[in-house]
């Protein structure tokens, strides 16, 4: 099908995003953290189209802290998304402009409505792969600088062998 696209994404360029720095440094940079499938089937930019997409995001952590995905805004800032969970376990991670950190319970069938505005990152907490879908905008574009390692204001750390949301300072 034209406009089928999939990437993936290894730790190792995933550099700044996790808070230990020394956990990070001692594992395998290419460890495959997630993959995105997602269908463009109209070219990105076009003013009222949509995209499709799959994100598997693997069990894991670095130190204390799960795998997940780098996280952005949209580029244009008023472009919503949906996010429906198939399998696994998660937190969705959601910042707005004026700072505030939040977090939505992902598991299999529930829905997500991301405002325009809002950064949005995906954390799996649990044993397996976390898959949910995702649609969005054909103009929204992505903005990566909102997570450049710092930028939620939260993190979601494993304490007492469970899921932790904690805000930070960052
Ligand atoms: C699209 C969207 C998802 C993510 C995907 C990977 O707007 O939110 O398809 O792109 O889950 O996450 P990032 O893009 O943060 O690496
Ligand atoms: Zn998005």
């Amino acid at each position: 099908m034209p406009g089928l696209r999939s990437s993936e994404k290894k730790l190792g360029q995933l550099s700044g995003i996790f808070r230990d720095a020394q956990a990070f440094r001692g594992m395998d940079p290419d460890t495959i953290v997630y993959r995105v499938w997602w269908w463009e089937p109209v070219p990105g930019g076009t003013e009222g189209g949509l995209f499709w997409g799959l994100t598997e995001i693997q069990p894991g952590s670095v130190g204390d802290e799960y795998y997940m995905t780098h996280g952005h805004r949209h580029a244009v800032l008023d472009r919503a998304e949906f996010y429906g969970t198939t399998v696994g376990e998660g937190m969705l991670v959601l910042r707005d402009e004026s700072g505030r950190s939040w977090f939505e319970a992902m598991k299999p069938g529930s829905l997500h409505y991301i405002s325009g505005r809002v950064a949005h990152r995906v954390v799996n907490t649990g044993d397996v792969p976390l898959r949910f879908v995702a649609c969005w905008p054909s103009d929204a574009g992505h903005d990566y600088q909102i997570a450049g390692g710092k930028g939620f204001g939260a993190r979601v750390l494993r304490q007492n062998g469970k899921p932790s949301f904690t805000l930070t300072e960052e």
